[in-house]
């Protein structure tokens, strides 16, 4: 499984970019708005110039036309920007005209197998269904990241599934168990990942223990 950071923050992609771990970039107006510029131009084109994976740049139109026109200037900004469309009628027709046009698509907001298979069919590049949000009005979310993976690797169709609105460390083992192709995690869960007090307490303890013999 492939890890994604979903953050609009800069300082946060530039340490886990440091990592050599992380293959791609989500963000979404929300998390811009938590940053101190509005310049989504400017934020999206330093991250593609930090990660050259895949970076998520959400349009903010709502009627098809609008958001094809947004999703074709954004796709300019870099070579590596992925258009995230949301998941209702005109996204899906959306999705449709621009696979065709070789942009690449994140369909953003899939809370259903049913979207994701519709998202797929489109032609999205990836399927981003938000566990987080299904798992708080008290569904699986992790169930429709693998009924979706199954049905997908089934059929063969190639959109990669990503787990999103991930809320614990927890939810990035039970999406790896689930085969979804990516996690997309903020930045405080990817530090999450990486710690356990058993390894802080193993430095120590060879530290201290190296320090009784060494020279002096
Ligand atoms: C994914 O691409 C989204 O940006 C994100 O995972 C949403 O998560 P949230 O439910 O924590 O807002």
């Amino acid at each position: 499984m492939q890890i994604f950071i979903d953050t609009a923050n800069i300082d946060q992609i530039r340490q886990a970019a440091k990592l050599g771990v992380i293959s791609g970039v989500t963000t979404n107006p929300s998390l811009l708005s938590r940053e101190s510029t509005s310049d989504y131009e400017a934020v999206i084109k330093t991250i593609c110039s930090i990660v050259s994976g895949s970076v998520s740049a959400e349009v903010l139109s709502e009627d098809a036309e609008s958001m094809v026109k947004e999703a074709r200037t954004k796709a300019s900004w870099a070579p590596n920007v992925t258009i995230k469309i949301p998941c209702n009628a005109a996204g899906i027709q959306v999705t449709s005209t621009l696979s065709q046009e070789k942009i690449e698509i994140n369909m953003t907001l899939c809370f259903s197998v049913n979207q994701a298979l519709l998202a797929a069919l489109a032609g999205a590049t990836y399927v981003s269904i938000f566990v987080g949000r299904l798992d708080d009005i008290g569904h699986d979310g992790m169930q429709i990241v693998k009924d979706t993976v199954e049905i997908l690797s089934h059929y063969q169709l190639p959109a990669k599934v990503i787990a999103a609105s991930i809320r614990h460390p927890l939810h990035c083992v039970a999406a790896a168990r689930a085969g979804a192709h990516i996690a997309t995690v903020p930045y405080n869960i990817l530090m999450q990942m990486i710690q356990h007090p058993l390894t802080d307490i193993g430095i120590s303890r060879f530290l201290a223990d190296w320090q009784q013999v060494s020279p002096k």
